[in-house]
């Protein structure tokens, strides 16, 4: 069977990575979470106490760090230098920050040189901002999920809710807003729709509906 290519961009908590690990682990492909990557990183930069606007300190700091994503029972694993920082990297000081990093233009490159090999074999599916119209621009299947600033902020705070986790959200809808306006303005690689992405309002779906149609897609393409 033919071993596709899928990438799924949006916006902060549009639900990309909810979706892509059930529609990865549905089709037996393997699933990249490209924002962790540059969690990652930014994590890294933090601890090392590194000025986050250095961009070429940023790159010798990159060159020098494995960032692993390991399929685990829920979900993901990520692993920076052997280190597994799957729960710090979703920390509120991460998601602050990482934007920042993502600006850099030698930052991108050498992450999406890593992407692209990660999505050489086919049988992917990745998600991020720049999939579709950068990683892998010809991915047979594009998706494009959106949903209200609302309904992502308070996705996010039920998150927090059941994790125990302290949870504000006006603060959730100005951090999301915030990073949202940082990753679509940026020079390099926009948060931006693939023209040959399909869009997906999750606003009032549920993650099942989603799923289907990105698997109604998929199929159509696999044969
Ligand atoms: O899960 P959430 O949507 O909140 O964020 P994420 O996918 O973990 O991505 C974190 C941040 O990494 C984004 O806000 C972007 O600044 C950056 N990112 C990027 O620039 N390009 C990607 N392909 C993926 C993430
Ligand atoms: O990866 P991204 O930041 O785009 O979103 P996520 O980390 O998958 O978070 C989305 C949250 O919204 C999760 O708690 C999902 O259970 C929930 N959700 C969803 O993903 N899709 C829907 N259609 C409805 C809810």
């Amino acid at each position: 069977m033919n071993r596709i290519s899928i990438a799924i961009d949006g916006p902060a908590a549009a639900g990309k990575s909810t979706v892509a690990k059930i529609v990865a682990n549905k089709l037996n492909y393997i699933y990249v979470d490209t924002g962790a990557m540059y969690r990652g990183l930014t994590f890294q930069a933090l601890q090392k106490g590194i000025d986050l606007q250095e961009e070429v300190q940023l790159l010798e700091l990159l060159k020098k760090t494995e960032i692993l994503l390991k399929p685990s029972e829920n979900g993901q694993r990520v692993l920076v230098n052997g280190r597994d920082v799957s729960s710090e990297i979703r920390g509120s000081e991460v998601t602050n920050h990482v934007s920042i990093v993502a600006r850099h233009r030698m930052i991108r490159e050498e992450m999406v040189r890593r992407q692209k090999n990660l999505a050489a074999e086919g049988g992917v599916v990745m998600d991020g901002r720049d999939i579709g119209t950068h990683v892998i621009p010809t991915a047979e299947v594009k998706i494009f999920l959106l949903a209200s600033v609302e309904e992502r902020a308070q996705r996010r705070h039920a998150e927090n809710i059941e994790k125990g986790y302290p949870s504000d959200l006006e603060t959730l809808k100005e951090e999301i807003a915030a990073r949202d306006k940082l990753d679509s303005e940026r020079e390099v690689a926009p948060l931006k729709k693939a023209d040959d992405a399909v869009v997906i309002d999750t606003t009032s779906k549920s993650i099942d509906e989603v799923v289907e149609s990105i698997m109604t897609l998929a199929m159509e393409r696999i044969g």
